[in-house]
């Protein structure tokens, strides 16, 4: 039987330019091994939209075999409300849904899309995780990337805020249906 009980968060940390900095969290059950904070490349990109997080997902997926997450209105509505909720602060707090969450914020020119977050998420950690341990790398962050090629998440729905707390700052929020992330299990 799956068990899929608490959140934690995680912030990481990156000093890439003075003005330029994200930090990022999942949700993940409790009796996860918690990773520490890495540092992520930012990477510059245009808009973001559906498709292009839903590309952005499938291209990761494919390179696993993975079949494709379709966009989810639902998922999209929740993650934008919750992060219009969380603008004012941008803290890395999962909103303790349903859902599998991914949760992220940058500041500063280039880090502040879809492309960025999801750079951090899949570029920055696919090379922390060993598939055939089905774990990370010791003290490295893999959980968003094992979220976003996880087989049985079929959905997605992202979305984004600007923080009220700093200049060119955002909150990002994906959340995915059904979640992952379950102990003992691959992602695929
Ligand atoms: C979207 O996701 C919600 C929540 O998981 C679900 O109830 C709904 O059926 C999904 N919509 C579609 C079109 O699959
Ligand atoms: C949106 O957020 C508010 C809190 O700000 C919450 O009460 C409400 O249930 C949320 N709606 C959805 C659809 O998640």
């Amino acid at each position: 039987m799956k068990l899929y009980t608490s959140f934690l968060c995680l912030v990481g940390f990156l000093a890439y330019q003075p003005r330029v900095s994200q930090g990022l969290g999942y949700r993940v059950p409790s009796q996860y091994q918690w990773p520490k904070p890495h540092n992520v490349v930012p990477l510059q990109a245009p808009h973001d939209t559906p498709e292009k997080w839903v590309r952005l997902h499938n291209l990761a997926r494919s390179k696993v075999g993975v079949g494709p997450l379709k966009w989810n209105t639902t998922l999209a509505n929740y993650a934008k409300n919750y992060s219009q909720q969380r603008s004012g602060d941008c803290e890395l707090i999962h909103s303790q849904g349903p859902y599998g969450e991914n949760i992220y914020w940058g500041q500063g020119e280039g880090v502040i899309d879809a492309a960025a977050a999801m750079k951090a998420w899949v570029d920055g950690e696919v090379v922390n995780y060993d598939y055939n341990s089905n774990s990370c790398e010791f003290g490295k962050q893999c959980g968003h990337y094992t979220q976003i090629v996880w087989k049985d998440t079929t959905q997605l729905g992202c979305g984004t805020a600007k923080c009220s707390d700093a200049e060119n700052k955002v909150f990002i929020t994906c959340n995915y249906y059904p979640p992952g992330n379950y102990i003992g299990e691959r992602p695929y």
